[in-house]
């Protein structure tokens, strides 16, 4: 280093050792304590003392960028292989990875271990030497990488160097690089917008940045790190897994978002429920859960079968992903004549269900897709709901692959399609095409509105065309002997759809509301309307601006719904329902109770500092009936925002999504949202 001035100098240290500590607030703890305005004048003072004296400390934030761009990655050799982990995918299978370990220690006593979420990224080894960072690499083949240093020091959450006060001479520490799921979204609509391949899943992504020879590219990606494990090490020495995680914490790495101590098999599985229950909360993706023995000398004794600890796994998830191609794209036509897209797949296994259709949504959505016969997709089938599509992978594509444009005319009765106005549905105008009466007919008898065992869509189809069921009050007129007479029945199965039928007079309103196929009303707006109205009589005759008082009930369905109970022929329709023995009782409705809490269905999220710890403000939320959630989304009803707030309040702001302190919380905690 040249000579400069001790006060320069001084300054420049103090810059440096400033600047990577808000970095650290910033992009670790996710709870910065300046504004991102004091940060840059901080760095623009350093960048230009650092020009004008040349003198630039190897930790210094400046470091992290500007690099020329590489030819191709160097090899490097990990001093300790980067071992892999063994899957469980049942809870069974994490018992027997416990029992076994105990059965090799020959244990009597309980073992602990840890349990953290594993993160769907790609793992990286940091080499320290007298607490700088000294090189990143890849896990490659796990004994030999290559060297990603430049394009890893472009991560902000990556410290450069270690601070404390005992480092240790050499350490390689391991992590998983990642993408968070909101970053990968926003990539992947850049990327289509200029024509560019979108990515898979946000693993991809970041794997592709990472394997960047131009670290610039690197650096505009806003990965992530969390650091879960040691290699070699020279002049440290942790007893244990915690204790070594611990460590990490106070010299300012990132580590799992959750890390638990517990001891057995029970405590175990109690961890990685808690994991997956939250894991849709969490900004980024997790595939699993990983166990690890604590304590470093009983790893030791348990060893490596050939690429894998024996003192570890993962348990994998149930997948809700896969990649199939589109054979054939159907229009299909629903019970209120939407017409909707449906793509008929190559039959695949996701977590152990086989997917073979998948609802397209409406054109807009194929459009926006650039969904087309044959095309090879990503598939989601996440816990029950319907699998859809989550993109195209168009680096598949082979010229053949057709586009399907909506229909001029309905498929099953031949009517006009028209498109609705101001949204995106399509829908055949025919006011008696058959497809639609029959899914009217079996949607008021599926499971999850009248349940009448036994009138899925084959029987509905049947009854229709005999003409014994036109409308679903026809179902309450079957008979035994008209039912025995035709193909598919014998006199058990006639008797037990009676039966079925008999049984389904017993509901509730809301199921009964839902039953009705009342255009835009699904499970969800039944329920709301059953907690606020005591009996389908009420409904009777109802106006929109009685139904728009509800809260979550806006203009369009508040129209759909007056328009059904003003109808004549629907008044008509329920009457006879009644007289044919219905029974509908409302254990949902709330009308008499008063337990309504100020924060009921609302959604939160808090950035910056807090003058109370978060955890209390978030509890103080949670007492009132909302919900406090740790990343911003559409569904976000308010941000509070405290002192030095992060990325979070920029993307409320670009969301439109409603700004207010925590003394405006307080307030309405008091008064009521
Ligand atoms: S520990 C020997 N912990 O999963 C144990 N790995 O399938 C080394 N991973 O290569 C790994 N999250 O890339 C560990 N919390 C976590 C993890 C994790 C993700 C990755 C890692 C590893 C792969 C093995």
């Amino acid at each position: 280093m040249k000579k400069i001035p001790e006060n320069i100098r001084h300054e420049i240290e103090k810059l440096v050792k400033d600047l990577n500590y808000h970095c650290y607030r910033y992009y670790v703890l996710d709870s910065p304590v300046i504004s991102d305005e004091e940060y840059d004048l901080g760095y623009r003072r350093l960048k230009e003392l650092e020009e004008r004296y040349g003198c630039i400390p190897p930790d210094s934030p400046t470091q992290r960028v500007g690099a020329p761009p590489l030819e191709k990655f160097e090899k490097v050799k990990h001093t300790e292989p980067m071992l892999s982990l063994d899957n469980a995918f049942s809870y069974d299978e994490v018992k027997e990875f416990e029992h076994r370990i105990k059965r090799f220690l020959k244990s009597e006593e309980e073992i602990s271990y840890t349990v953290e979420p594993k993160y769907d990224g790609l793992a990286i080894e940091l080499t320290y030497k007298k607490g700088l960072l000294n090189r990143a690499s890849t896990r490659g083949d796990g004994y030999e990488g290559e060297d990603v240093t430049l394009n890893i020091k472009t991560i902000k959450a990556v410290p450069l160097k270690i601070e404390g006060v005992e480092v240790p001479e050499e350490i390689d520490i391991r992590g998983e690089i990642y993408m968070d799921i909101d970053e990968f979204e926003a990539l992947n609509r850049e990327r289509e917008q200029k024509g560019e391949p979108a990515f898979a899943n946000p693993r991809n992504a970041a794997a592709g940045a990472v394997r960047q020879l131009d670290s610039s590219v690197t650096a505009a990606r806003k990965l992530k790190l969390a650091c879960y494990g040691m290699g070699a090490a020279n002049g440290v020495k942790f007893k244990s897994q915690w204790e070594f995680v611990e460590w990490l914490k106070t010299v300012r790495f990132p580590v799992p978002s959750i890390i638990k101590l517990v001891t057995g098999a029970e405590e175990i599985i109690g961890v990685i429920k808690e994991i997956e229950e939250k894991r849709k909360d969490f900004p980024f993706e997790a595939d699993g859960a990983v166990i690890k023995v604590n304590e470093f000398d009983l790893q030791q004794k348990l060893g490596t079968k050939t690429r894998e600890p024996r003192w570890a796994i993962a348990y994998k998830f149930p997948a809700h992903q896969g990649i199939t191609r589109i054979n054939e794209i159907v229009a299909s036509v629903g019970r209120t004549g939407a017409i909707t897209p449906v793509a008929l797949l190559e039959p695949i296994r996701i977590g152990g269900v086989t997917v073979s259709r998948s609802t397209l949504h409406n054109w807009d959505e194929i459009e926006r897709k650039d969904i087309r016969v044959g095309d090879t997709v990503v598939v989601e089938r996440a816990g029950d709901v319907i699998p859809h599509i989550i993109t195209v992978i168009k680096d598949k594509r082979t010229g053949r692959e057709k586009q399907f444009p909506p229909p001029a005319k309905c498929p099953v009765c031949g009517a006009l399609v028209e498109k609705e106005e101001g949204g995106v549905a399509f829908r055949c105008i025919g006011l008696n095409c058959t497809a639609q009466v029959q899914e009217r007919i079996r949607h008021y008898a599926s499971r999850a509105a009248m349940d009448i065992e036994g009138l899925g869509e084959k029987n509905v189809e049947l009854l229709y065309q005999k003409g014994l069921v036109r409308h679903f009050v026809d179902i309450y007129r079957l008979k035994k002997e008209d039912l025995f007479e035709l193909p598919r029945f014998a006199e058990k199965s006639a008797q037990n759809l009676i039966d079925a039928i008999e049984r389904s007079k017993k509901t509730t309103l809301a199921r009964f509301l839902y039953s009705l196929g009342i255009l835009h009303v699904g499970q969800y707006a039944a329920k709301l309307l059953a907690k606020n109205f005591k009996d389908i009589e009420e409904l009777y005759h109802v106006k929109p601006e009685r139904i728009i008082e509800i809260k979550q009930m806006g203009e369009k369905i508040a129209d759909s719904i007056s328009r059904f109970f003003n109808d004549p022929e629907n008044l008509a329709a329920l009457k006879t329902l009644k007289d044919e023995g219905l029974e509908i009782s409302n254990p949902d409705f709330e009308g008499a109770k008063q337990e309504r809490r100020p924060f009921d269905g609302l959604t939160f999220v808090i950035t910056g500092t807090m003058p109370m710890p978060r955890r209390e403000v978030e509890e103080l939320i949670e007492s009132m009936g909302g919900h406090a959630s740790g990343s911003v989304s559409k569904s976000t009803d308010y941000l509070v925002l405290g002192e030095a707030p992060g990325s979070k309040f920029k993307k409320a702001q670009s969301l439109g999504i409603k700004t207010i302190s925590y003394e405006e919380l307080l307030k309405m905690a008091e008064e009521g949202a």
